[in-house]
């Protein structure tokens, strides 16, 4: 919502203060889902995903149902033309239509658009750009929300932060520490980077621990310690948030690792009370244990459960600003 091309865009951390609000208004519309029933009665929020998704799917048309807006899916990797990105082409291979043309389209049937993206992992330029989302936000003229573009994931970040809102230990600071874990292929930063700039704009101390050669991108680490020995930067954690990602200087690549990094419950020997923390869909027994998914300690289901009302806040929010 800070975006400099408009004021109602949420593609981003927003800064403390709307940041705060969305969190409290996230934890009220738990407890009263259906409060603003009629808020955004007569608008239509359309829901384009250029990649798969099950919980940013349904959570973001169930909190447009609380708040009593339509919504449209559109898989457009699946079910639309295949969409040109660059300008000033010869449209005479694969693409059918162009980005120009088909959101200006979507802008004219929708209120508000939403749009998941995933990074190429090749062009890294393109990626550090977020070069899909600005081209719908450039083509649409409406407001919109990021359902994950090549860089963040800021509706999961907003989750994550409610979840941790109501686990704050009493009397303290938290201790947040995001450790990267194994996986089978290349992954996205967009979920870790997402989390580091929520977690350090809420003002919380977070450690950051991974693999030499896995550090991630220091415009969303500016301020986070960062740790190479896990255990060590495990040590007295109270939230401990698991991602896998790839490399970010060795741009989409996998540089080998040769101890394991997959969180276990003897990994937590000292961090008695931590709550472990992922943003789902997870690979079990590769990047998280069963032992701590199915633990006491697993908060992944409140996190995915939250991600409903972190779409509901946001929205409201956008409603508010445009009404
Ligand atoms: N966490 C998350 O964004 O899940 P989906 O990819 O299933 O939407």
């Amino acid at each position: 919502m800070n975006n400099p091309a408009s004021a109602f865009h949420f593609t981003e951390f927003p800064g403390f203060e709307i940041a705060q609000k969305l969190i409290e208004s996230g934890i009220f519309y738990k407890n009263s889902p259906r409060y603003d029933l009629h808020k955004g009665r007569g608008k239509r929020l359309g829901c384009i995903f250029l990649n798969p998704s099950l919980r940013t799917r349904i959570s973001t048309q169930i909190a447009a149902e609380n708040l009593g807006m339509e919504s449209i899916v559109l898989n457009m990797d699946k079910e639309a033309w295949a969409l040109e990105m660059e300008d000033g082409t010869l449209m005479n291979g694969n693409t059918v239509e162009h980005i120009k043309d088909a959101g200006g389209v979507l802008g004219s049937y929708f209120d508000f658009l939403a749009i998941r993206s995933f990074p190429t992992l090749s062009d890294k330029e393109a990626d550090m750009n977020d070069k899909v989302l600005n081209k719908f936000i450039a083509a649409t003229g409406k407001p919109i929300i990021s359902l994950e573009s090549a860089l963040r994931h800021p509706l999961q970040s907003l989750a994550d932060q409610i979840t941790i809102q109501q686990h704050l230990p009493q009397g303290r600071k938290p201790k947040v520490v995001l450790t990267w874990a194994p996986h089978i292929k290349s992954l996205p930063h967009a979920v870790a980077n997402s989390f580091a700039e929520w977690t350090l704009g809420m003002k919380h101390d977070l450690t950051i621990t991974h693999p030499e050669g896995y550090e991630l991108d220091e415009k969303f680490t500016e301020g986070a310690s960062i740790e190479y020995d896990q255990s060590k930067a495990l040590e007295d954690a109270d939230f401990v948030y698991v991602k896998n990602w790839s490399s970010f200087r060795n741009y989409g690549k996998t540089p080998p690792v040769r101890d394991n990094w997959m969180l276990k419950e003897s990994s937590l020997s000292q961090a008695k009370n931590a709550k472990v923390m992922h943003c789902l869909p997870v690979r079990r027994n590769l990047v998280l244990s069963d032992e701590i998914l199915d633990g006491p300690r697993s908060l992944v289901q409140e996190q995915a459960a939250n991600r409903v009302f972190s779409a509901q806040a946001v929205l409201s929010h956008m409603l508010d600003l445009t009404t």
